[in-house]
């Protein structure tokens, strides 16, 4: 008979689809260091990747001159990104030529892009393995200390590491990222995901709900569902009633506990639901914040990026979310000089951005990915200096917008999240608010630790950081 998600949740399958691990940190015989590039996802899959070498005797070190084991969990979404990994190679193999015994590993997009080929390309490297072959890496470490090199890159339709409990790497102990999907659907011509990460694919919601809760239990503070396309996230196993869409995710991890806050990345603008915008606007809990990727305000260029909305969509978008949640704040990624990009559809890109006022961007000029769409469809005709110029007018509009948009918060009342000690100052606390906006402040004589919530009234700003003074403790 179908149950409904709750039910199997109070049934208590914790330790049937996610379990913690337990093990003991002086148990490990050998060391293992790892470094990660790229998207969140990716330090999240070396999170993954932890737990696995963990089981297997390989203990976590961050020096990586005493590792037996050094792996780069490397990105391939810009030339730039790929170029960074490969001159942090060279720093290992100053390493590898004292220690030849020292086996280096690359995981992650690049290792699947490039595949066997890496093998040849960097003498160095010992093994390759994709995002979807993890599992597979105490086998292939194995046969690499037998001298052999080793490559796995297989994309699965499937795997989401749901039974595997990630060990936090760096972590704060108050924000930790969840997976909730893994892959992508879509076919933005531009991007390399679609090719590096396979099909999309959504994680069993009961491992996820109950990772969230360990991760409260364990004094943890916000969860971050992470996705390349979180709108999409859809778990419909035979047993269940009713699909678990994105929203109704979203509520199950908010009702863990007002205490925890929510927060998700990447929304597609094409997928975001009113469902989904009137869950946030329900639980207090559920950050108002969304990255909201427009990457053109141009509707031409939208077409040849296969974005597959329009500017003008985008916009109603926009006003949509502000008129449920007109608190939220929005950031978006913005591509300058994609493929036959005129000076006119820039300017386009440039009065969307004064449009939407967003409080953040992550902006890019276009780099050519192999493989992708774009590569094979378009020719990139746009010059270097041109696109540089592009991204600079960009930048410097944003900021303009981040700097006026931290101007209005001064005499506002935020909830901040406690997550350390300021980097600049151990007098001071550093956190942010809802609207993911970093808020420094003085400690005083509260007796607050990392994890607890304060209200703080914003009384100045620089840069991409508000300061405050402590109002009253939650
Ligand atoms: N899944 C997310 C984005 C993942 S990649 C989404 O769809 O929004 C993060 C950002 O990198 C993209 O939003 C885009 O702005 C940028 N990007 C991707 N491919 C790029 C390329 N070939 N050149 C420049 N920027 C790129
Ligand atoms: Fe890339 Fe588009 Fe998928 Fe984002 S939605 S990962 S930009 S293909
Ligand atoms: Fe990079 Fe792969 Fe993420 S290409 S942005 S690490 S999905």
């Amino acid at each position: 008979m179908a149950e409904t998600l709750q039910k199997v949740i109070e049934e208590n399958r914790q330790g049937e689809a996610y379990e913690p691990f337990q093990g003991d940190p002086n148990q490990y015989s050998k060391k293992f260091y790892i470094e990660s590039y790229g998207c969140q996802m990716n330090f999240s899959d070396s999170e993954i990747v932890a737990s696995i070498l963990n089981e297997q005797g390989y203990g976590a070190t961050r020096n990586f001159e005493e590792a037996n084991l050094v792996l780069l969990n490397t990105c391939s979404i810009r030339e730039k990104a790929e170029q960074t990994v490969r001159n942090r190679l060279q720093a290992f193999r100053k390493v590898k030529d004292r220690n030849p015994g020292m086996l280096v590993g690359v995981l992650g997009c690049m290792a699947e892009r490039l595949k066997a080929k890496f093998l040849e390309e960097e003498k160095l490297v010992d093994i390759v393995v994709g995002p979807d072959a993890y599992r597979s890496l105490p086998g292939l470490v194995a046969e690499a200390e037998g001298g052999q090199k080793t490559v796995n890159v297989l994309l699965s339709r499937e795997e989401t590491y749901a039974d595997i409990s990630p060990v936090r790497l760096d972590s704060n102990g108050v924000t930790a990222f969840v997976s909730i999907m893994r892959g992508c659907n879509n076919m933005c011509s531009f991007c390399v995901v679609p090719f590096t990460r396979g099909r999309e694919r959504s994680r069993d919601a009961v491992s996820i709900i109950n990772e969230c809760k360990d991760l409260f239990e364990r004094g943890y503070r916000e969860v971050t569902l992470l996705g390349q396309n979180v709108d999409s996230y859809h778990y419909a196993p035979e047993n269940l009633e009713d699909a678990v869409t994105f929203a109704k995710l979203l509520e199950m991890v908010a009702l863990i506990s007002p205490k925890l806050r929510i927060r998700f990345s990447t929304s597609h603008p094409k997928d975001i639901t009113d469902d989904v915008l009137h869950t946030m606007a329900k639980y207090d809990n559920i950050c108002k914040y969304i990255h909201l990727p427009v990457q053109s305000g141009n509707t031409r260029i939208l077409q040849l990026m296969n974005r597959t909305y329009t500017r003008e969509w985008y916009l109603s978008k926009v006003k949509r979310i502000k008129e449920i949640m007109p608190d939220c704040a929005l950031s978006t990624d913005v591509i300058s000089g994609f493929c036959t990009e005129t000076e006119e559809e820039h300017q386009d890109t440039l009065s969307l951005i004064d449009h939407c006022g967003f409080d953040m961007a992550y902006m890019f000029s276009y780099s050519e990915r192999p493989g992708t769409l774009a590569e094979r469809r378009y020719e990139d005709d746009v010059p270097e200096e041109v696109k540089k110029r592009r991204l600079e007018e960009i930048i410097s509009l944003q900021y303009s917008h981040t700097r006026e948009n931290h101007k209005m918060e001064i005499g506002k009342v935020f909830e901040v999240l406690i997550e350390g000690q300021s980097k600049r100052s151990e007098l001071n606390w550093s956190g942010r608010n809802s609207q993911n906006k970093v808020v420094v402040f003085p400690k005083g004589e509260y007796g607050l630790s990392k994890g607890d919530y304060v209200n703080v009234k914003i009384i100045s700003t620089t840069g991409a950081t508000l300061q405050g003074e402590i109002v009253s403790v939650n």
